[in-house]
C-alpha cells in the first residue's frame, strides 16, 4: 500500500504520478479514484499528462484513449491496455495497492499429479521442467 497524497490534493479533473516501478498515475475523475500504469501501452508517454474526458484518459502522444475503470484502450494507436490498481483513502490520505504483474508463475504444488503451465508465462521453462518430472517421475530416485 503506497501513500500518494492527501485526498485533497488530488481535486476533480486532476491526476498525479507515482515514481514507483513501473510509475503510476492516479486520476480523480468522473466521481472516483483510479490509478493505472503511468506508461501508455503505445509507446513512451505518461498517461498522467493527458486529458482526462469522464473515466476516459487520452495519451498525450498520439491520443489513444484508455478507460480508467478497465485499463483497457478505447481507440488506436494503443492495442494493449495498461494494468489497473486499487485505490484506498485511509483517513483522507490516497493509497494504491500495486498490482502483481500478470505473468507472475504460480508454483505448482510438489504433490500435484497434473499441471497445466500457460504457454508464454515468464518462466514457463522452469515449471514446465517440474512439472514434467512431476508427471513422469523423471529426475526422481531410482
Ligand atoms: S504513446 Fe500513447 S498513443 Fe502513442
Amino acid at each position: 500500500m503506497i501513500p500518494v497524497c492527501r485526498l485533497e490534493d488530488l481535486p476533480a479533473g486532476e491526476s498525479v504520478r507515482l515514481d514507483t516501478t513501473p510509475p503510476v498515475a492516479v486520476f480523480n475523475a468522473d466521481g472516483a479514484l483510479y490509478a493505472v500504469d503511468d506508461t501508455c501501452s503505445h509507446q513512451d508517454a505518461s498517461l498522467s499528462e493527458g486529458w482526462l474526458e469522464g473515466c476516459l484518459v487520452e495519451c498525450p502522444l498520439h491520443a489513444a484513449t484508455f478507460d480508467l475503470r478497465t485499463g483497457q484502450p478505447t481507440c488506436l494507436p494503443a492495442r494493449r491496455p495498461v494494468r489497473t490498481h486499487r485505490v484506498s483513502v485511509v483517513d483522507g490520505t490516497i493509497h494504491v495497492h500495486l498490482t502483481e504483474p500478470a505473468a507472475v508463475p504460480v508454483p505448482v504444488p510438489a504433490s500435484a499429479t497434473s499441471a497445466i503451465v500457460p504457454a508464454g508465462v515468464s518462466g514457463a521453462g522452469s515449471l514446465s521442467a517440474t512439472a514434467h518430472s512431476t508427471l513422469t517421475g523423471e529426475g526422481s530416485a531410482a
